[in-house]
């Protein structure tokens, strides 16, 4: 089969690499794709606004399978024009996205359907947002309604930090994106990321996952889109994982195909595990960046075949998906000045010898300039790591990271603290 992955990030260079492995892929394009997803596949020059050029490639190419990474253009609706036009895609249509698109429609579902997550209002002026917070008193959560790349929720301690929350959204920092927004209840517990497929009616358990939203070590400083990952999340044990399948996602999957927008594609969910069990932070339409590069290292099983039986409704047929019982963890290199305006440019040399100690290095922003290496974005390069513990997939990630030759990035150097202090406890 003739596959087109869409996106660039440290997320498509996995999945390139993981289509690339299975029997079932002849081809592989990706666009735009970056110099790690070359070595696996042809990157093309294709814009997924232009829903009329990719359906031409499609055509062209004989595509069997769209993988579209980002969010973007499926709340733009790509895949909506691609189904349209008969091709299989795997990722949501347009309504479907809204789950990641639109934070009050998330709020609204949860509602309606009676999923745990924290209590919410919907406001489109500064004068409403001003009377919520009151309500809800510190801390208490601001987010904008719509796609703010990661940056358009603030989690404020006290009111003055929630008032300015309200006036940057209602001033237009976030566009569009902010011409309404969400003020919701702070919600205290450990955080963990839950991944599952669904083609609309039948639900595959995908795996779980640990973020590190900020930049700085000790989860100090701005939040970032992610600055390293492990899986599984061994907090999120098998009782509290099958409460979020009977509570959360079922009751989501069955509402979104009752209204008729059925879900077809991957379920990211946020978890806050709280004393009174897992409520929902947020839902994503799509993979996590880093979380997809720890959980695929995992994969045992062809993702060929899981995301073309999504695509084409078969997931009642096939084999639920299968994961190594080892741990995987990747460290995200950023550039200086990330999240803020990164650093662009910087050399990277030294990768064969970070992969030396059997790490693989994913490339997130990268971009080959006269033939050599440089940082194109703020997250750079992901090196991960695979092994029995968490604790030792992070002695072989920090190895490697110390391999590189990268002057201009910077990693965390504690991700997977809490689940290594876990193992040290149990050890
Ligand atoms: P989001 O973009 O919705 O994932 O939010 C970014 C981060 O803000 C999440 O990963 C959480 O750490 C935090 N957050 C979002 N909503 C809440 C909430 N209701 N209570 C506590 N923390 C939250
Ligand atoms: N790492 C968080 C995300 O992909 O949204």
């Amino acid at each position: 089969m003739n596959i087109l992955l869409l996106g660039s990030g440290g997320r498509e260079h996995a999945l390139a690499w993981k289509l690339a492995q299975s029997p079932r892929c002849d081809a592989l394009w990706a666009a735009p794709g970056n110099p790690g997803i070359a070595q696996v596949a042809t990157c093309i020059a294709l814009d997924a606004t232009d829903h009329a050029a990719v359906l031409a490639f499609c055509e062209a190419h004989v595509i069997g399978l769209v993988v579209i990474g980002p969010e973007a253009p499926l709340v733009d609706g790509l895949s909506d024009s691609l189904r349209g036009e008969g091709f299989a895609v795997f990722g949501p249509s347009k309504a479907a996205a809204q789950l990641e698109g639109s934070k009050g429609f998330t709020k609204d579902l949860c509602a309606r359907a009676g999923i745990p997550t924290g209590g919410y209002e919907r406001v489109t002026d500064e004068a409403a947002a001003m009377a919520a917070l009151a309500k809800f008193g510190a801390p208490v959560v601001i987010k904008a309604d719509g796609l703010a790349a990661g940056k358009g929720v603030t989690v404020a301690m006290t009111m003055a930090e929630a008032e300015d929350a309200v006036r940057d959204i209602f001033a237009g920092r976030f566009g569009s994106a902010g011409a309404e927004a969400v003020i919701e209840e702070f919600l205290e517990g450990e955080e963990a990321s839950f991944f599952a497929l669904t083609d609309g009616s039948t639900i595959l358990p995908f795996a779980s996952a640990q973020d590190h939203k900020r930049v700085g070590d000790g989860d100090t400083g701005p939040n970032t889109g992610g600055m390293g990952a492990y899986s599984p999340a061994r907090v999120l044990t098998p009782e509290l994982e099958a409460l979020a399948m009977t509570r959360i996602i079922a009751p989501t999957v069955r509402t979104l195909a009752n209204e008729g927008m059925p879900y077809s594609g991957v379920l990211f969910l946020g978890i806050m595990l709280t004393a009174k069990g897992p409520e929902l932070i947020e839902y994503n339409c799509r993979f996590g960046d880093p979380e997809c590069q720890v959980m695929l290292m995992r994969l045992e099983s062809d993702l060929v075949e899981l995301l073309h039986a999504c695509a084409e409704n078969r997931l009642a047929a096939i084999e639920p998906p299968r994961f190594s019982p080892d741990a995987a963890l990747t460290v995200v290199m950023a550039a200086e000045g990330y999240p803020g305006t990164p650093a662009k440019g910087g050399a990277i040399r030294g990768i064969s010898e970070a992969e030396a100690n059997g790490a693989r290095v994913f490339h997130a922003g990268t971009a080959l300039v006269d033939g050599e290496l440089v940082a194109s974005g703020g997250r750079v390069l992901n090196v991960t790591a695979r092994a029995k513990t968490v604790t030792q997939a992070q002695d072989i990630a920090y190895a490697a990271v110390d391999a590189l030759d990268f002057p201009t990035g910077f990693c965390r150097r504690d991700i997977g603290w809490r689940e290594v202090a876990r193992e040290r406890t149990d050890a």
